[in-house]
This record gives C-alpha cells, structure tokens and sequence, in this order.
C-alpha cells in the first residue's frame, strides 16, 4: 500500500483522535479533508494547519453527505482513503424514563449508521482508487461493555462486527479495511467519562496514540489495539466476567 500522496478524508477530524491522524497524515505528504459540524472549530484548525482542507459537514445528514461525495469528487478527483472516525459518547441511565429518545438514537446515527452511510456514498470513488483504504475507529470497549455508556458500548461493538464483515467482502474490489480500537484516549469525549479517572485506565495523549497506529498501519495491521485495547481483547475472551465487574465498577453515570 501506498501511505504518500494519497486523499485521506476524516470525519469528525476538527478535534481529539481525528485531528491527530489528520497532522499525521499531513507529515506524511498526503492531502487531508477533514469534516465536523461546528465551523469554528474547524476554522481554529485550518488558521493552525494550513494545508488541511475542511468541510462543514453533519455525517448524520444525507444530503451534506451526498453533496461532499461531489465536492470530493470535483475538487480532488476522489479519495484514496476514507477514516470513519467521527462519534460522541453519552453516559446514560437506561433506568431512567426521562431520557430523550431522540438523543438515545442520535448516538447510533453518528457512531454506527454513519460509517456506513460514508462508505456507501464513497463506495464508487473508493472502487475507482489504485490504493483504497478504509479505516473505522471503533474503540477497545468493542471487546468490553461499558455500562456508563450503554448505546456507545452497543454501537462500537457493532462497529466492530461491521467492519469484520465487510473485510473480506470489499477485498476483490482492493478496498483495504483497517479498524483502530483505542483505548481511553485524552480527549474532549474521553474527558466526559468518570472511566478516564481510574488510575488503571490512564488516558493516553493523542499524540502516542497516533504514533502506536501509524508503526501498525505501516506494518499492514488490519486491527489496531494501542495500549489497553490488546488486554482488553484478551481479558475478553479468557475471563470475560471479571473484565466486565472490573470496568463496570460504577455502572450507572453521576447525577
Ligand atoms: N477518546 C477516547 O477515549 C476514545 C476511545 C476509544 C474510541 N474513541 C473513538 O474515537 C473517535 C474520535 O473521538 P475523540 O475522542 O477524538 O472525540 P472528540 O475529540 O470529541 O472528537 C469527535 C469529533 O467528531 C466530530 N463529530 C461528532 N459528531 C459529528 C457529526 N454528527 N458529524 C460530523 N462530525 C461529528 C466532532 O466535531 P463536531 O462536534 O464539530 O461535529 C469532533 O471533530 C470516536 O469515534 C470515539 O468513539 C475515542
């Protein structure tokens, strides 16, 4: 594979993981579009690192994304590489009857059905590149529920069995599928969590996050476990009942 001179779109890249991987691809001479809804953010990004392209864009919306697919197409010629990375993360109390419906769902449109939605519309300037590749970044609580974090847990397991599936589906078409699962990562959404106070579970910068990935990536890894991810895939099949009872210390979120 080629990891030069290639057109990498990020979802979800004004921020945290994404737009580390976006100055990473950058350093590596590949064109970066990177997308978000809230616009200052992504101006912010753009005044510190000129060379990425950004797009205002809701991966929840069709028709921006259908209308991104044109832009891609037109002013780059296509994407090589598509990084579904864009998700947010509630804490939620299942038990709880005042919860809003639309925002319980909302977390499943952004994390699961997006990825999906993105490569479905990519799928033709994908077929078209000599060097495709998608990457999704699920999480290592694919492999261990989060009880916090019920729909996020469900979405990034199911994000997880999505991208098993289609590997080998989308191989005769040359479309490689990468998935990074990282551990508790120093960002804004990490930072929304009561996880990312237990010692054990240390939040790792982005910037070694970024560094773990990209040794994976060059090597041709198809699943990527930075950190604590490994153990957690592990732990979750040699002793699933107590990784559980050991991340789900605290089930239901603070008040
Ligand atoms: N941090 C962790 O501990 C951790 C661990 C495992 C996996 N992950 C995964 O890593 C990915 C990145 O998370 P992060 O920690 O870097 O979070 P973050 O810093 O909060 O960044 C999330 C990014 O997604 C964008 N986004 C959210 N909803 C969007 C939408 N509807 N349309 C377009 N963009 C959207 C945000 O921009 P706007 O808000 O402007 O739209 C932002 O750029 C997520 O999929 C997350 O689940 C994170």
């Amino acid at each position: 594979m080629k990891y030069k001179n290639q057109k990498v779109l990020i979802t979800g890249g004004s921020s945290g993981i994404g737009l580390a991987l976006a100055k990473k691809f950058v350093e590596n001479d590949n064109t970066v579009i990177i997308i978000g809804r809230n616009l200052s953010k992504l101006e912010k990004v753009k005044v510190e690192n000129p060379k990425i392209h950004i797009f205002q864009i809701d991966v929840t919306d069709d028709a921006e994304v259908r209308m991104l697919v044109d832009d891609m197409d037109e002013k780059f010629d296509g994407i090589d590489i598509l990084v579904n990375n864009a998700g947010i993360m509630n804490l939620i109390d299942a038990g709880n009857e005042e919860n809003d419906l639309q925002k319980l769902l909302q977390e499943i449109d952004i994390n699961y059905n997006s990825p999906i939605r993105l490569l479905h519309y990519f799928l033709p300037q994908l077929k078209q590149s000599e060097n495709a590749i998608l990457i999704n970044v699920s999480s290592g609580l694919a492999y261990v529920t989060f009880s916090q974090a019920p729909i996020y847990s469900g979405t990034k397991s199911a994000l997880h069995f999505w991208t098993q599936a289609i590997r080998p589906q989308l191989k005769p078409h040359h479309i490689k599928v990468v998935e990074l699962l990282p551990p508790v990562v120093d960002t804004p959404l990490a930072h929304g969590a009561d996880i990312a106070e237990d010692d054990n579970l240390k939040p790792m910068p982005t910037h070694k996050l970024v560094e773990l990935f990209w040794k994976d990536f060059m090597k041709g890894k198809e699943e990527i476990t930075p950190g604590i991810s490994s153990q957690l895939r592990l732990m979750s099949r040699l002793a699933p009942k107590f990784i559980f009872k050991q991340l789900n210390k605290k089930p239901i979120p603070n008040k």
